[in-house]
């Protein structure tokens, strides 16, 4: 047999390392950590193992565990001590996430990214502000108790787009004004990230970074987050909002929107099902990638390793390597604390 060419040469131990083309550093990987104002105990997540909602008061402790996983990078999201039409305890001096951040970046050397939406603080559930017969039909439905989709009156019950954008800058000042070195809007609200960039510049923080999560899919594998942070919509859906997991050119239009408004890095959300995304907003800019591997990703590797099927730490590792392998340069997981101290 005549067989000069072999790529199996470069595959044995010594050199497979010396060729290998990506690497995953514990250096880029971000831990999303919830912290609740409703309790002050911790409380599991039942369907992400190994997360819990942490009280205000452990705020620093959670951090600290993930500083000693080799994780330097958390993502805050809240759950508040109470809900009202607008999510106004989202940016309220005292809330749940400005009153964390306040103790983490006292405490702790850690990075500190906010996430930036109104979802876990409005009592519907949505990342933005309802119209007013929206909310007319919403109170209605609430006395009624009536909260199952209800396909007719779900046509009015619209985000106000235009409404939102000045509760999401509020938001994202009073989290820098908390201490936050980042912060990271999630509402795919139109023009968030100019407001936002102008609320923090008039605020004084022009030196603030914004993470857009510029490419936001409208996806079924957030459910576990949902339960989680306790921001699932009390009625229809975020189709509205969020994008159509068939499009794919969409998806440079809205980083590009974003780019030109102002963001510093642009995030592509879910991770695994979306790695072609991934990979179009690596080629097509040079700000830095982050994707998320999201609450749904984390949850079926579980699962499938609690019924023995699979090894959730190789698969995990594989995953992760995978969406850098895409074009990511930072990845916000679930499982970093697991797979940090494998690394490096
Ligand atoms: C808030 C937000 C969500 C997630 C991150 N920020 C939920 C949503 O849009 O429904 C999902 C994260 C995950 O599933 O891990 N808008």
């Amino acid at each position: 047999m005549d067989m000069t060419r072999r790529p199996r040469r470069l595959r044995r131990d010594g050199i497979r390392e010396l060729v290998s083309e990506t690497s995953l550093d514990s250096s880029d990987l971000v831990v999303p950590i919830f912290v609740d104002a409703t309790t002050d105990e911790r409380v599991p997540i039942e369907s992400m193992p190994g997360h819990e909602r942490v009280p205000v008061e452990d705020a620093v402790a959670r951090v600290e565990e993930a500083l000693d996983a080799g994780v330097e990078a958390v993502m805050v999201f809240g759950i508040p001590e109470s809900k009202d039409e607008r999510g106004t305890r989202a940016w309220a001096e005292n809330g749940v996430v400005q009153r964390a951040v306040r103790d983490i970046t006292a405490e702790t050397d850690a990075y500190v990214i906010t996430d930036v939406c109104l979802c876990e603080y409005t009592e519907h559930g949505h990342c933005g502000v309802l119209a007013s017969e929206a909310r007319e039909s919403w109170e209605e439905r609430r006395s009624d108790d009536v909260l199952e989709a209800d396909a007719e009156a779900d046509g009015r019950l619209t985000v106000q787009n235009d409404e939102t954008l000045d509760l999401l800058a509020k938001t994202a000042v009073s989290h820098a004004e908390a201490g936050a070195d980042m912060v990271a809007p999630s509402s795919m609200t139109d023009g968030m990230i100019r407001a936002i960039r102008a609320g923090l510049d008039d605020a004084g923080f022009e030196n603030l970074p914004v993470m857009s999560y510029a490419v936001k899919y409208e996806s079924a594998f957030y459910g576990p987050f949902r339960d989680a942070a306790d921001g699932a919509p009390a009625f229809g859906d975020r189709r509205h909002y969020q994008m159509d997991p068939a499009n794919r050119r969409e998806a440079m239009r809205e980083a590009r929107l974003d780019v030109e408004e102002g963001a510093d890095a642009l995030l592509v959300k879910p991770a695994l099902p979306y790695l072609d995304i991934v990979s179009d907003v690596r080629r097509e800019f040079d700000h830095p990638v982050a994707a998320y591997n999201v609450s749904g990703e984390y949850a079926m590797l579980h699962a499938a390793a609690e019924k023995g099927w699979l090894d959730v730490e190789e698969t995990a590792l594989e995953s992760l390597l995978s969406v850098k392998r895409a074009g990511a340069d930072l990845i916000v997981t679930y499982f970093a604390e697991d797979v940090a101290p494998l690394l490096d």
